[in-house]
């Protein structure tokens, strides 16, 4: 019997690599810099299965590349934006993320920009790395404190919760808008109140963006939502970048219509809006929301073991379709 062909279509960690070779004819690029669009079509020509990176754009292009054989396409990613679910479904491929896996580690990094935004790190960093003489001062590069200040949460999946329960410990309360109310449990565990989001625009502190990119969620801050926001409030995005209207927050940053911004995400990533990296009240990081040793593996695993599932005729794990 011949083996399934998997092609792996981007650097991965060797445990999912792992996971895959007792089950198929494993192919995988092996190079950080994503693979060039022709090549990926001819490996894929033919494939049972692709595990792709959110680099990837899995669209009906992609899907007659591969052909009429492709069962599943595992996504080593819980954002799955870059996948055309409907034209996956009309091909009848089965499409899965990585969901779980990634909670704490991007909870953590929604957390740090938090920190460096409010207490302004970023700025701190570049004064030191400048080599320019500075000292001690009473007034150097004040902060805003966030004990007993509000965090408001834009989506309360398992990263807003994760989130929630790190800004508790730090002494924030927490309100969310959320297109369904968290359970009850969860509402008193995390004493979160359910706003809409115009209410929780005006009142919060700090605004997170934990929620998927969509149709729905695109843009779905911008410069009516900056408006509404506190001029001493600051907005952290590490869920996508186009849920945030870009060259809005520019102009909300640079006329103080917000105090500030912490972005992991960018709407045209990896390209900044103009202007964007000349403001000194926003903490810049390149979408190192589950970068770390532990996370990589176990997503590149849990990828590796929805292909595997799919393609010994089991239902897969996380699928998306
Ligand atoms: C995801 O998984 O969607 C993150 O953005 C990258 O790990």
């Amino acid at each position: 019997m011949t083996q399934p062909r998997i092609i792996v279509a981007g650097r991965i960690p060797d445990a999912g690599l792992d996971v895959l070779r007792p089950h198929g004819n494993v192919w995988g690029w092996k190079h950080d810099e994503p693979i060039e669009i022709n090549e990926l079509y001819e490996r894929i020509a033919g494939a049972d299965a692709v595990l792709t990176l959110l680099t990837t754009k899995i669209d009906r292009s992609f899907l007659e590349a591969a052909g009429p054989q492709l069962k599943v396409v595992s996504n080593v990613a819980v954002g799955y934006n870059n996948i055309d679910v409907a034209e996956c479904r009309a091909h009848g491929v089965i499409a899965t993320n990585t969901p779980g896996v990634l909670t704490d580690a991007t909870a953590d990094i929604a957390m740090a920009l938090i920190l460096m935004s409010t207490r302004r790190l970023g700025e701190g960093e570049r004064i030191v790395r400048s080599g320019k003489p500075w000292q001690w001062g009473m007034f150097m590069l004040l902060g805003s404190a966030i004990q007993g200040r509000r965090l408001g949460i834009v989506g309360m999946g398992a990263i807003g919760q994760a989130l929630a329960r790190r800004a508790r410990a730090f002494g924030m309360s927490v309100a969310y808008s959320n297109r369904r109310a968290v359970s009850p449990e969860i509402e008193a565990e995390l004493d979160a109140e359910r706003l809409d989001l115009d209410e929780l625009l005006g009142t919060s502190d700090v605004v997170s963006i934990n929620c998927p990119y969509s149709a729905d969620t695109h843009h779905l801050i911008g410069p009516e939502q900056f408006e509404q926001m506190r001029s001493s409030a600051y907005l952290v995005n590490t869920a996508r970048g186009p849920i945030v209207d870009e060259a809005a927050l520019v102009r909300a940053l640079r006329s103080g219509e917000i105090a500030g911004a912490g972005l992991d995400v960018y709407e045209h990533e990896p390209q900044l809006a103009p202007g964007l990296a000349d403001l000194d009240n926003v903490v810049l990081i390149p979408h190192l929301g589950s970068a770390t040793i532990e996370t990589r593996a176990a997503m590149a695993t849990l990828a590796a073991r929805n292909t595997v599932a799919v393609l010994s005729g089991q239902p897969p794990l996380t699928p998306v379709t």
